[in-house]
């Protein structure tokens, strides 16, 4: 159903007039537009009552009859979907400031990603997948050079390649295990025959009882390792068989960090005390931690760059090692291409892990995390280079088209409107934060929330929550100031119906 039938037919008019100019669908000469050449639009266009409205559900009613669609938003057409705009299977196009889960990095239909898709050099790769770590194609050393390595982290010189962010950290800590119990050989890996029959009935001593340290409210993925990590949400982790690992408090911060410095510096200082002596007294042996720079799925946490640094400094006093997981902060959107970059540290962390933007995953580590014998931390695909392909193409538009700089100044911009509004509708919202674009605030309450980002999405903008109560920003890099205020326009056109129907005048 269209958007109040009020003159169906001039809404008819308009509606077809705007998607044909919008979304460039049609070329100039009447024939249909290659995906390369369609046209961001200058505003969101929503046509429908309802999202998902009526082309969206019917093909969620087939889909549902195959997978749980209870989690989703609407039903997409990436087709039409142009640079910041996701258009949705009833032609709505709306702003995209979540992007996949934080996912999109250069836009959709980003022509340089579209072309690196079609190029034969993809089409091989696609058709002839290999098992990278025993037939890796000749090119593969210089696709991970020009992939990876022109933008890893200090001090971090390998990389290893997987599937998703779960595994990525998953492999991590099995680097981290192998690393351990290296040490504590002596520097060896020659096995006692006890620990080779112990490991086949999961026990100690093949099997040891050690441990990964993580964070309260902290998300690292929903693998079996990875998951005992996770600290977010119990309805993620209810159900499953957990390792007994530790988890140390991540610091609560008060807004605006200036405002409440002293009690913020209070608050760290009890956290680090707190993860000093788990790591000093915990039972088990603790061979890592992992923490997010910005706990992201948690809601939107963050700490100063002295308690990562204090926290580098425990880690190597107590012979630990530090697991980075950038998986939703890498790749730019923090205004450094590595949002740990602003933590200035003097040693850099042992692992780093990555995903989303990056649009292939794994992590990053130093030559002392390779495990001496091969086929330790392996498996068939070990990555796939058709992806690899498409990161190296992101990462050329990301540096090429300064994105990462761009991500800074706008969300500078975004941050300095978001902050007089906070104020003005404290009865909404409160607490903005964060770096470059990968901002949050906090609503009030979550039934508010609920309202802002259905009120929000009904306005033309997509966004997304984390944690209990926060919204948070996960657009492009290639958001600019322009976008900002067709979102700004929209948020206090929202902030303003919240408040004439929960505080009327
Ligand atoms: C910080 C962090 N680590 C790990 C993961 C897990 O990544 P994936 O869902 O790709 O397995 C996520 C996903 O949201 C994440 O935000």
């Amino acid at each position: 159903m269209l958007r109040n039938a009020l003159s169906k037919a001039s809404l008819g008019r308009s509606v077809s007039g705007r998607l044909a100019s919008a979304s460039g669908r049609h070329a100039p000469g009447g024939s249909r537009r290659l995906a390369s050449q369609l046209v961001e639009p200058k505003q969101p266009e929503v046509v429908t009552d309802e999202i998902p409205g009526p082309q969206s559900k019917a093909a969620l009613s087939r889909l549902g009859l195959l997978q749980d669609t209870r989690a989703v938003v609407f039903a997409g057409d990436y087709q039409k979907s142009v640079g910041n705009y996701i258009v949705d299977a009833d032609g709505n196009y709306l702003l995209d400031l979540y992007c996949q889960i934080a996912s999109i990095p250069v836009g959709y239909n980003n022509a340089a990603l579209l072309k690196a898709a079609q190029s034969p050099e993809m089409a091989s790769t696609l058709a002839n997948r290999p098992a990278l770590g025993m037939y890796p194609s000749k090119d593969w050393g210089s696709t991970l050079e020009q992939a990876y390595m022109r933008v890893k982290p200090k001090g971090l010189d390998m990389v290893f390649t997987t599937a998703h962010g779960s595994d990525a950290n998953e492999l991590a800590y099995k680097a981290a295990f192998m690393y351990y119990a290296k040490t504590r050989r002596g520097g060896t890996e020659g096995f006692s025959a006890q620990e080779m029959s112990s490991v086949m009935d999961n026990v100690p001593p093949g099997a040891p009882d050690v441990a990964i340290l993580s964070f309260t409210a902290g998300f690292h993925g929903r693998t079996f390792g990875a998951l005992s990590t996770t600290r977010s949400k119990a309805i993620h982790k209810l159900d499953i068989p957990a390792f007994r690992w530790p988890r140390a408090p991540f610091p609560q911060l008060r807004y605006p960090l200036d405002k409440y410095s002293e009690e913020n510096a209070a608050e760290e200082s009890r956290c680090l005390a707190e993860t000093e002596r788990i790591l000093h007294d915990n039972p088990m042996p603790i061979a890592a931690i992992v923490i997010e720079p910005v706990q992201s799925e948690g809601g939107d946490r963050h700490a100063s760059p002295r308690f990562f640094q204090e926290l580098r400094s425990i880690t190597k006093q107590h012979d630990v090692l530090m697991i980075v997981d950038e998986v939703q902060t890498g790749c730019g959107a923090t205004g450094t291409f590595w949002a740990h970059e602003q933590w200035a540290l003097e040693t850099p962390p042992d692992m780093v892990t990555f995903s989303k933007k990056m649009q292939t995953a794994g992590f990053y580590h130093t030559r002392e995390m390779v495990p001496d014998q091969p086929y330790r931390n392996f498996n068939t695909w070990l990555g796939d280079p058709s992806r690899a392909l498409m990161t190296r193409a992101i990462v050329d538009e990301v540096l090429e088209r300064k994105l990462v700089e761009q991500t800074r100044d706008t969300g500078a911009y975004l941050k300095s409107h978001l902050e007089p509004l906070a104020i003005r509708y404290f009865r909404v919202f409160n607490s903005v934060r964060g770096e470059g674009t990968f901002l949050a605030f906090d609503c009030t309450s979550a039934e508010l929330r609920t309202e802002l980002l259905h009120l929000m999405r009904m306005e033309g903008v997509n966004m997304g929550g984390s944690g209990d109560v926060a919204v948070r920003f996960r657009p492009m890099l290639t958001l600019t100031k322009a976008h900002v205020n067709v979102f700004i326009t929209r948020f206090e056109s929202v902030l303003n119906k919240l408040y004439q129907k929960h505080w009327p005048r």
